[in-house]
C-alpha cells in the first residue's frame, strides 16, 4: 500500500473516532504515518496504528486505533507491544478511557498513576488545549464535545523504569 492510501485510512479513522485527535491535511498525515508504529496485513494494509508525542520528561503513546473490521481479535496487545519496543524512552504515558486499551497496556507493565514529573502534565495540558482550539476552529463540534464530556473518564497510564521492575 502507498503512503497516500495509508494517510486516507488514517484520516477516515480520525473522522470516525470521537476520542482521537482531529485530522490534518493528507500531506501532514503522510508524515505522521511514516513515523508511526503500525501493524499491517500481507498486502501492506494498515490493521492497527499508533503515534507518539514528546512531552517534557515523558513520551506519550497516542492515537491508538485498530481497523474497525479487525477489532476484538487481540491486536491492541500486539500494537502496544510494538510501540513499547520501538520507544526506548521512559516514562511512556498514555491517556485513555478504553477498557480494552487499559487491559493491553496493563499487561505490558503500565500502571494507572500520574506522570512522575508535574511538568509532564503541564506539557500534556498545553497540547490538549491546542487540540481543543483546533477542534473548535475547524468546526469539529462532535469530537470536541465527545472529548470534553468524557474528560474525567480518561485515565493516565505510565510505564517507567520502576514499573518494569
Ligand atoms: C481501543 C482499541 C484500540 C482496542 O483494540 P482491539 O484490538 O479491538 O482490542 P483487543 O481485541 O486487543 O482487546 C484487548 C482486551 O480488552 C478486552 N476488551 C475489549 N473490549 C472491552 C470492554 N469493553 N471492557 C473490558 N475489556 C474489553 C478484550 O477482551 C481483550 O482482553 P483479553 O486480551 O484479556 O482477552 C479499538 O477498539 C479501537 O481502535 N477503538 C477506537 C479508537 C479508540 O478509541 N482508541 C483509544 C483512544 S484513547
Amino acid at each position: 500500500m502507498d503512503a497516500e492510501h495509508d494517510a486516507r485510512w488514517l484520516v477516515q479513522r480520525l473522522r470516525e473516532e470521537g476520542d482521537l485527535r482531529p485530522p490534518y491535511r493528507l500531506k501532514r498525515e503522510r508524515q505522521w504515518v511514516a513515523e508511526a508504529t503500525t501493524l499491517r496485513d500481507d498486502e501492506g494494509r494498515i490493521l492497527a496504528y499508533t503515534e507518539r508525542r514528546k512531552h517534557l520528561f515523558a513520551t506519550e503513546i497516542t492515537t491508538v486505533v485498530v481497523d474497525p473490521t479487525h477489532r476484538g481479535k487481540g491486536l491492541s496487545h500486539d500494537l502496544m507491544l510494538a510501540a513499547v519496543s520501538a520507544n526506548q524512552d521512559r516514562p511512556l504515558i498514555l491517556f485513555t478511557r478504553s477498557k480494552a486499551l487499559e487491559k493491553a497496556v496493563a499487561r505490558l507493565g503500565f500502571v494507572q498513576r500520574r506522570p512522575p514529573n508535574p511538568l509532564t502534565l503541564l506539557s500534556v495540558g498545553v497540547r490538549a488545549l491546542m487540540r481543543c482550539l483546533r477542534m473548535i476552529t475547524i468546526g469539529d463540534v462532535r469530537k470536541f464535545w465527545t472529548q470534553f464530556a468524557h474528560l474525567r473518564a480518561f485515565r493516565c497510564w505510565v510505564l517507567s523504569d520502576e514499573s518494569a521492575d
